[in-house]
């Protein structure tokens, strides 16, 4: 995780301005935040608070973390320098073996402040600076480092930034007056449309108007600028008190614009995706959190219309996926970032196998090594908790089960959320009713078993309630002796389905509180569809929105909650 900037500019800039733009990454890791301007390093436990100050700098490098090693504390926070105070970075990653690095530049006099595996690379390049030119230190740095880095270095009386990638994301952003680096182009989509993506094991020299990119040989690359498209620029909470609100409050605009999106510019790669689908022998998708239970639902809608495929949890996929050239895998991601989903389509392609992706960020990681992408077009997502993004997933799922013979009017899905959205109050009413109890269980048959772990997941991460999403059926090999007097349990039961109606009376006779989520059946928020694939979105919805106001009953920092980042760039 972390993000990271470096801006070297012909003209100087404000270092606040260096600051906001790593406000655009904060949604990557808020621990802690900092700076080096070339004079002044400043560090800070906490969200990015954007200083009041006059001071101007034509080069600065500034970090926002999510502490993996070692501690939130203001030395474990970027940037770091080595002991002569000369060489200054910032980096997202894990050197692995930085123990060892640590011993090594432990006897050759180097002392560390913190505990983290990164200030080894400030020391490290310290070190070889003195017997090197910077060119080899580099080369030798992607040789002797076992991990992962995106990685800033500036040293004392160099006017260049040099950086460098392996494995996490770093692009560079070419600016009118400037070179911008980060660790995606959130952070300059404002100011420029172009942008040159690292390769791994690459690095680069990055002045005020130069820029010079080298393999890990220290051979020069040819590197081509691309222009991206990012417009859907959603990044003001506008009217509401927290982004999650107001993207909840975006899911009918969104899930319209996707529709649109999929009949006109993505027209074409979409039947190219469903094709891909059709011609290969075994379908697996791969996802993480929201993206593996919206890749559960593709599972649900393709095996209804005689599409067999499977999914698995991204960090365990290698370990029970057995893939080879005639597997198709298919990423879900919003971020297109995430570490786990990364390796295991690193493993899929060792394989030969075949890689499509469904992303929310275009140029990210995950559909760059795909042969096909399709952009689910819900706009930047700000909040850590993935609403939106889930319901356009989804979404587009069900646009392909659609091509394969799945019954459904897609079109006036934006229409049933807006639907969903108005019960609002209603839903604040239950939440109102439950957000101080312990444990909340969510219990789901078929379509919304998914459904259920989707809203469970929610209810964690924002509201701080320990809650399970559970197969009805499965609730009496166990976790049915969890169920006391009062116990919220959320039955989520769509058309008859009598089985899962019979699990919520099975907790309803042990003093369970039953709050029944239903479309046919009588229950506490009904769901105008008949349709199983409308249901899987709009029952997640309820669960959203219930999760918002809990939460908010419980005063809670609902956008950035304790311990996540938006985007997970570790293992
Ligand atoms: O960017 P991705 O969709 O790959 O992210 C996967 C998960 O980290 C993400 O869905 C996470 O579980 C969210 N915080 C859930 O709200």
């Amino acid at each position: 995780m972390c993000g990271i900037v470096g801006i070297n500019s012909i003209e100087q800039i404000k270092v606040t301005d260096a600051v906001k733009r790593l406000k655009r990454l904060e949604y990557r890791g808020y621990d802690s935040f900092g700076y080096f301007d070339g004079k002044k390093l400043f560090k800070k436990i906490g969200q990015i608070i954007i200083p009041n100050i006059p001071d101007k700098s034509s080069i600065v490098i500034a970090h926002s973390r999510w502490a993996t090693h070692g501690g939130v504390t203001q030395n474990n926070a970027h940037p770091h320098q080595s002991c002569d105070k000369k060489i200054t970075i910032v980096h997202n990653g894990i050197i692995q073996n930085y123990q060892e690095l640590k011993k090594d530049l432990a006897t050759k006099g180097h002392s560390f402040i913190g505990e983290t595996d990164s200030e080894v690379a400030a020391h490290y390049f310290e070190e070889k600076i003195k017997r090197k030119n910077i060119k080899e230190v580099c080369v030798d740095f992607i040789r002797d480092i076992k991990g992962e880095f995106a990685l800033l270095v500036m040293i004392e009386g160099d006017e260049n930034i040099y950086a460098l990638r392996r494995d996490s994301p770093l692009v560079l952003g070419v600016a009118e007056g400037q070179n911008i680096l980060a660790s995606d182009i959130y952070a300059f989509s404002d100011i420029t449309t172009k942008a040159i993506f690292f390769e791994n094991d690459e690095f680069a020299i990055i002045s005020s108007d130069k820029y010079a990119f080298y393999d890990k040989h220290g051979k020069k690359t040819d590197k081509k600028i691309q222009e991206f498209r990012w417009e859907q620029e959603e990044s003001a909470t506008e009217n509401y008190e927290h982004f999650m609100i107001k993207e909840i409050m975006e899911e009918p605009k969104v899930a319209r614009r996707l529709l649109m999106s999929l009949g006109a510019e993505q027209k074409e790669n979409f039947r190219k995706f469903v094709n891909l689908i059709r011609d290969s022998r075994k379908i697996t998708f791969v996802g993480a959190g929201t993206s593996y239970h919206a890749s559960l639902l593709g599972v649900y809608y393709l095996h209804k219309c005689g599409i067999e495929a499977q999914t698995l949890i991204a960090s365990e996929f290698e370990h029970f996926v057995g893939v080879d050239e005639n597997t198709l895998v298919i990423a879900l991601s919003q971020s297109g970032e995430t570490m786990d989903v990364i390796e295991a389509l690193k493993y899929a392609k060792g394989k030969d196998a075949k890689i499509a992706s469904i992303v929310n960020v275009p140029y990210s990681t995950i559909q760059r090594m795909s042969e096909i992408s399709l952009n689910i077009c819900a706009g930047q997502e700000v909040c850590v908790a993935a609403t939106k993004s889930f319901v356009n997933q989804v979404t587009l799922m069900l646009a392909i089960a659609k091509d394969f013979g799945f019954r459904i009017t897609l079109d006036t899905i934006p229409d049933r959320i807006f639907e969903v959205l108005k019960q609002e109050e209603k839903i604040k009413d239950i939440a109102h009713s439950i957000y101080k109890h312990r444990d909340i269980y969510v219990l789901g048959r078929g379509l919304s078993y998914p459904v259920a772990r989707e809203m469970a997941l929610k209810i964690k991460e924002i509201s701080y309630i320990h809650a399970e999403g559970m197969m009805g059926g499965e609730l009496k090999h166990g976790t049915i002796a969890l169920i006391e007097k009062g116990t919220p349990v959320i039955a989520l039961i769509s058309n008859s389905d009598y089985s899962m109606l019979s699990n919520a009376k099975e907790v309803e006779a042990r003093g369970a509180n039953v709050i029944k989520i239903t479309n046919e059946m009588e229950g506490n928020i009904k769901i105008n569809t008949s349709n199983d694939g409308k249901f899987g979105i709009l029952a997640t919805i309820v669960g959203q929105i219930l999760t918002y106001f809990m939460a908010l009953e419980k005063k809670l920092p609902i956008d950035k909650p304790r311990n996540l980042a938006k985007s997970v760039t570790v293992k």
